[in-house]
């Protein structure tokens, strides 16, 4: 178990550009394996998530060549192999397999998916997209002889379910409909890869429309990570500090900037450098929901903002129960009281700690708590920030924070 000491209290001043969103890196992987070519990733993100789905990939027989944040992934010559748990189980996104495989091989065998645990994460979705384009399911075997165009009608949105889908439907024989879908950043620049490699995809106010093609390797550039951006945005006002990051307009933070700049935040923006500053001066209050709304994987980090100023409240429509990581954040002083659909964060004098990182976001949280607390506090368990966060020590060292 990895560990660091923040030595915190010190305002954070400076500029960060964003690595490769994990989000958009990580589903571009296993769309690659459903391709037949070499195709080039660019602004791929060194994190932990990314390195185990290549691992994947290349247990398929895909081969990889890193150069940088340049990657480049040949999968003309992959055959199928039942996933290796000990992979799979390491993160959430070997869940694009099932898209994966099915169209490039007609088979899957379903493996664990890992990810982080904040609550329960099911797969009803995946399967009943994989049902819809043909996929005959038997326990945890799945089959298909040719995948067929069809109408998917999803009845929440989710991620994952509309990559999958995408990533089949691309493959199929026929035009797929998917309403419902999801529309996340991330979620187009998939499209964008998967047009590259030959699909048909139209992106229209009720549905994504998909004809189904050949695919052959394209080149396509990861997006800027935008949770990323807002965990560093979120430094400046909580340390007293400004920080800056470089990040288009459509990166998907509007509703996060404007939560910011309601409690009082300044928020400005100077082509793609946007920065943040200053004092709330009343509660902040955060309601998650899908693209366009507030992201939930930026509301822990969020938490220890409101507790330094005069509080705030956090409504979870997306994971209704992720909130295990103010246990940790209860270390640093952080209180809290259960209300409906979410938490009440008190005002708190945030005090220097020890904790485990709870998962990336909550782990994310503590850093966040802990670079405002004075005096020495410990995080262990970094291992899972470091599944999501490319060089975060480093970036936050520039900012002017001690860290070993
Ligand atoms: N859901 C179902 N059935 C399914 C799939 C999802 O009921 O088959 C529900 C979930 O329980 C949840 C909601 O739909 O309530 C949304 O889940 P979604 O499928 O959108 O999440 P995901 O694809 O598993 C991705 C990100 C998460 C992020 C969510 C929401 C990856 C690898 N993970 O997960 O990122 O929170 O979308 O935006 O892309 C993170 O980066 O820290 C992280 C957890």
């Amino acid at each position: 178990m990895s560990e660091i000491t923040i030595f915190g209290a010190r305002p954070l001043f400076g500029n960060i550009t964003p690595s490769g969103s994990k989000n958009a890196a990580l589903p571009i992987i296993f769309a690659a394996l459903a391709v037949s070519g070499v195709s080039v990733l660019y602004d791929l993100p060194d994190i932990t998530d990314v390195r185990v789905a290549l691992d994947i990939i290349s247990d398929f027989g895909a081969k990889i060549e890193r150069d940088g944040r340049r990657v480049t992934l040949d999968t003309r010559n992959v055959a199928y192999k039942k996933p290796d748990k000990k992979l799979t189980s390491r993160i959430r996104a070997s869940s694009y397999l099932i898209g994966a495989c099915l169209s490039r091989f007609g088979e899957f065998d379903l493996s664990e998916v890992g990810g982080c645990n904040f609550c329960n994460r099911p797969l009803d979705m995946h399967l009943y997209a994989a049902e819809k384009l043909g996929t005959k399911i038997e326990g945890e075997r799945l089959s298909a002889s040719r995948l067929s165009g069809a109408d998917i009608k999803f009845n929440k949105i989710s991620v994952g379910a509309t990559i999958n889908a995408l990533i089949m439907a691309s493959r199929a024989k026929g035009v797929t409909r998917i309403f419902g879908a999801a529309r996340e950043p991330h979620v187009k620049n998939v499209i964008r890869y998967l047009r590259a490699a030959g699909a048909e995809i139209c992106d229209s106010a009720d549905a994504l429309t998909v004809k189904g093609s050949i695919l052959s390797g394209a080149e396509v550039k990861i997006i800027p990570d935008m949770i990323e951006a807002g965990t560093f945005l979120l430094l400046g006002p909580l340390t007293g500090g400004m920080v800056s990051v470089d990040i288009p307009k459509d990166a998907g933070l509007e509703s996060f900037f404007e939560v910011l700049s309601d409690s009082g935040i300044s928020i400005s923006r100077n082509e793609n450098i946007v920065s943040a500053w200053g004092e709330p001066f009343k509660k902040i209050r955060v309601s998650t929901s899908p693209h366009p709304g507030f992201p939930t994987d930026l509301q822990p980090q969020t938490a220890p903002l409101m507790a330094r100023y005069h509080g705030g409240e956090i409504i979870e429509n997306v994971w209704q129960d992720r909130f295990s990581y103010l246990n940790s954040l209860s270390a640093f002083g952080i209180k809290s009281d259960k209300i409906v659909g979410g938490r009440r964060i008190n005002p708190s004098r945030i005090g220097a700690a020890e904790c485990e990182a709870p998962d990336l976001r909550g782990g994310a949280a503590a850093v966040l708590s802990a670079l405002v607390a004075e005096g020495k506090s410990k995080i262990k368990n970094t291992e899972l920030i470091m599944r999501g966060y490319a060089d975060i020590w480093a970036k936050l060292r520039s900012l002017g924070a001690r860290i070993e």
